[in-house]
């Protein structure tokens, strides 16, 4: 990659940021359809957000990715909100064309589980009530699903998630429980958005008995460390189709950078270079 006087720059920004993946999947984007841009990450400190966005425009930077701690508050700061981002109420992407943010993170686990299944008219449960799942509800609630269940630990948070979800009035009574009544015997996907079976904790999985886990059941874990979660292998043992996490990592990715460029997202090459990344 040759950076020139012309270069195109889109950034990562966040409070940490170096162990991100997103660098070598969105470089090696550029360098496949011969673009000139860079992608890089910035660590912002949470009281210069304001600054880092204004100075970002002013040096006609292209894109940003947004993560932890900045999703919420990097709102307040930009031009116009996306549709289904101001209902999550949470921005992953910028374009600096027109200051506007999206959030692509739910549209990158409904991409990864379309993959192997239709989503449409399907019945859903979802474990876990934080940010993952916040994006991946509202974007289930917009693809039709016939029904939504949302389990948490803390169930106060899930019955406000679901809640708001309904209010969107993309999905009528979506429905909240303690993630320890999980039951599947009527689902058709199951996604898993809590951290539970995360390196090094590869044993745990998210699910008081994985005896309930049948053929006719998806199931997608967010979790892409390990690659195949304690979840997934029980998964597949039980004849269900697996959904890895780096899809979502992948497809995410892939929609910013199409939002950033009006081109179409090399997406093998991206996830060739994201599974050298993560060593797999
Ligand atoms: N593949 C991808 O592209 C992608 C994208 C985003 C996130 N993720 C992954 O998704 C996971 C969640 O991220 P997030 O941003 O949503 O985090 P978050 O906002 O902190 O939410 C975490 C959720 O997990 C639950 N939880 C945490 N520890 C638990 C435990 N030991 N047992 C049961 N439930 C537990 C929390 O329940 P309480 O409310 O009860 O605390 C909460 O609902 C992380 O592993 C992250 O790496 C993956």
């Amino acid at each position: 990659m040759e950076i020139k006087g012309s270069t195109n720059v889109v950034a990562l920004i966040g409070h940490p940021v170096e162990h991100s993946f997103s660098p070598p999947m969105h470089n090696a984007a550029f360098e496949a359809l011969k673009m000139d841009y860079v992608y890089t990450a910035f660590d912002v400190n949470p009281n210069d957000l304001g600054n880092a966005i204004k100075g970002a425009d002013a040096l006609n930077i292209k894109g940003f990715n947004v993560t932890i701690p900045h999703k919420i508050e990097v709102m307040q700061y930009l031009d116009e909100i996306d549709e289904i981002a101001a209902l999550i109420g949470a921005v992953n992407t910028v374009d600096f064309k027109n200051l506007k943010g999206y959030n692509t993170d739910g549209i990158g686990a409904i991409k990864a589980i379309g993959d192997v299944t239709r989503i449409k008219d399907k019945n859903v449960v979802i474990a876990g009530a934080g940010g993952a799942s916040r994006a991946i509800s509202f974007y289930l609630a917009k693809y039709g699903v016939n029904s939504l269940k949302i389990l948490n630990r803390n169930v106060e948070k899930a019955q406000n998630l679901a809640g708001d979800v309904s209010d969107s009035g993309l999905i009528d009574g979506v429905e909240a429980d303690s993630i320890k009544n999980m039951d599947l015997s009527d689902a058709n996907i199951l996604i898993n958005t809590t951290p539970v079976g995360m390196h090094p904790n590869v044993n745990d999985t998210p699910i008081a008995s994985t005896e309930m886990m049948h053929e006719d059941l998806t199931v997608f874990d967010a979790v892409y460390n390990p690659n195949e979660t304690g979840l997934l292998k029980e998964a597949i043992k039980a004849g269900a189709k697996p959904v890895y996490g780096i899809k979502m990592l992948l497809y995410q990715g892939a929609e910013s950078f199409e939002i950033w460029t009006g081109k179409k997202a090399p997406v093998d090459v991206m996830e060739d270079a994201l599974t050298r990344t993560l060593g797999l």
